[in-house]
């Protein structure tokens, strides 16, 4: 049972008012401001090095590594550890992800460290025993659980591109794991929630708990058992994660609640150097994650049919403006569902899809006047929730990394590997569910992204870096399942399009429609009732709903070159480090 007592509550309360004392004032809420074009607070600036995350001290973690003269991939590195212990929501080293990184000269690369399934994964895996799709066995179970690509992601970074030593990078969240750092009230919350879930997996509790009681804001969070696994990283490197100690922890717990994962599995992953996708938009460079990920082709494709319109003199999210963006996410969703995959183990026809003619022919369909159609006869898709973590990078050379990263639901599958300290991913969700299941109610079967041994579920995280004239512009990413992709577009628009400065462009209301469900979602406050009258008439489906994604963003001062940090004060933790 967990229950704080009295006086730890008023110790905490003290100190977390002390600690928001010394902090100064906070972010205006975003709640209510009821104007667009309302800046939440200047962004951060800062001449040589930015690094902006989902939570201030891994955000000065990599910054310190800038400053003892680490590039943006050491820093990146750096700031992924460092999250995996104080955001453990969504930082991880049970995950994977991906990084995009544009080099000083204007060179681009990507490396994608996505989970893969296990050797003995197939298309069937998540049927019961009446051979019945089960949702549970999909999501939360063991055998949700991908075999994890942060690690190795990080290492390959390194490898190529990294200048500090390996130790340097890890050392800062092994002392924040061992030593503790204190809870703010948003983390202490949310960790209340997830143990009160997952009440299931003793050591899940264990990690998560003070001998049992929920931890209080203000209170020393330490995880000893996830610094002794970071530490076997810092020694050995990959290997301090794939084999030895840390992979046998992991398959033993696997073998114990009936996953698939073996030591052998994690001996073979590997993170993959890519080339990233590249699209244009009116003379800006766009540099994004090609498959696995659908961020990138599709980011493109919107950018693309986009183009062929004058948004500027339709207005910031004017009815006009939201109807043909809604137009050109209806028909990249759509594709995205339909060709979409991991493109090792099946073919994707990324260049037709990201090609100005293929956008033209789309252009072709959208009347201007009238919402389009999406065909109910094929398929709908599941809800996602909002927890993956972005975070962006640029050193004093202009070297920019774009890293997002995630466990796939909060806090991931919820198994912590007992002895090992970290939280397993249920990224195995993200593959369709059954071959031939499409339903209304929101699952897809199509062929392509069914589970196969060692194929990368598909993905919709789009860490993006933006570039024109050869000049680094802005890194952007977000999380929120498959409103990642919206998220990003819209703040590329705003920058691109409508000139807004990065907070503002951060801040301003988005909006997402996923082909299927046939709605337009927009955040609250974004737009009049006026405009939601007008959209209907045209034959929307307009929902307004809560917050949408987290862009922790930089952009590069034109005219004087500063780094400009714009955390996403969407959520409350976030933080820009400078220097
Ligand atoms: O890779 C993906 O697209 C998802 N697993 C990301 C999950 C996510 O963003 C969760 N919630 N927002």
């Amino acid at each position: 049972m967990v229950r704080p007592n009295l006086l730890r509550r008023l110790v905490c309360l003290v100190v977390v008012t002390l600690v928001v004392a010394c902090q100064g004032p906070q972010p205006a809420s975003l709640a209510p401001m009821a104007a667009e074009r309302v800046v939440s607070r200047p962004p951060i600036r800062a001449a040589a090095g930015m690094v902006v995350s989902a939570d201030m001290r891994a955000s000065q973690v990599g910054r310190d590594v800038l400053r003892a003269g680490g590039n943006a991939i050491d820093a990146a590195i750096a700031t992924g550890f460092a999250l995996a212990v104080t955001h453990p929501g969504a930082g991880n080293i049970g995950g994977g992800g991906f990084m995009v990184v544009r080099l000083p000269d204007g060179r681009a690369t990507a490396i994608d460290f996505r989970e893969k399934a296990p050797l003995a994964a197939n298309a069937d895996m998540f049927l019961d025993e009446n051979g019945t799709y089960s949702s549970t066995l999909h999501h939360n179970s063991h055998l949700a659980v991908g075999v994890p690509g942060t690690v190795a992601g990080f290492a390959k970074a390194h490898e190529r591109y990294g200048k500090l030593p390996w130790a340097r990078l890890v050392g800062p969240a092994v002392d924040l794991a061992a030593e503790g750092f204190v809870l703010t009230g948003n983390l202490a919350r949310s960790l209340r929630g997830v143990v009160q879930r997952l009440s299931r997996y003793p050591a899940t509790v264990d990690a998560f708990t003070r001998d049992g009681e929920e931890y209080l804001p203000g209170e020393v969070l330490r995880q000893p058992d996830l610094a002794r696994t970071l530490e076997r990283i810092m020694r050995e490197g990959r290997k301090g994660f794939y084999r030895g100690e840390t992979a046998r922890l992991l398959a033993a717990e696997m073998r114990r609640g009936g996953g698939l994962i073996t030591e052998e599995d994690l001996a073979r992953y590997e993170a993959i150097e890519r080339t990233p996708i590249r699209g244009t938009f009116r003379g800006y460079e766009i540099i994004s994650m090609p498959p696995p990920s659908s961020g990138g082709p599709a980011l493109v494709q919107m950018l693309n049919v986009l183009e062929g319109y004058d948004l500027r003199s339709m207005g910031h999210n004017s009815a006009a403006y939201i109807h043909h963006v809604t137009e050109a996410m209806r028909r990249a969703y759509r594709d995205r569902a339909l060709l979409l995959a991991d493109q090792d183990f099946v073919e994707v026809p990324v260049d037709r899809l990201t090609s100005k003619e293929y956008a033209a022919e789309l252009r072709q369909s959208i009347n201007p006047a009238m919402a389009g159609h999406s065909d109910p006869a094929d398929v709908s898709v599941p809800h996602e929730s909002d927890q993956t973590t972005h975070y962006s990078v640029v050193d004093a050379d202009g070297m920019a990394v774009s890293v997002t990263y995630t466990l796939e639901q909060g806090y991931g599958s919820g198994i912590v590997v007992p002895g090992a300290g970290f939280l397993l991913n249920n990224e195995m969700g993200d593959f369709n569910p059954q071959r031939g299941l499409t339903t209304s109610g929101g699952l897809i079967g199509t062929e392509p992204n069914l589970a196969r041994p060692e194929q990368r579920m598909l993905s919709s995280m789009t860490p993006t870096i933006l570039a024109r004239d050869g000049r680094l512009v802005a890194v952007i990413g977000s999380p929120g399942g498959r409103t990642i992709i919206n998220t990003v577009l819209q703040v590329a628009l705003n920058v691109m399009e409508f000139d807004m400065g990065i907070q503002e462009a951060v801040d301003a209301r988005r909006l997402h429609h996923q082909w299927l469900p046939d709605n337009l979602r927009i955040e609250a406050g974004g737009v009049s009732a006026e405009t939601v009258g007008q959209l209907r008439a045209m034959g929307h489906v307009v929902q307004v709903r809560g917050r949408q994604g987290s862009i922790h963003s930089i952009m590069i001062d034109p005219v004087t070159g500063d780094r400009l940090g714009a955390p996403d004060y969407r959520q409350s933790d976030a933080g820009a480090a400078g220097h």
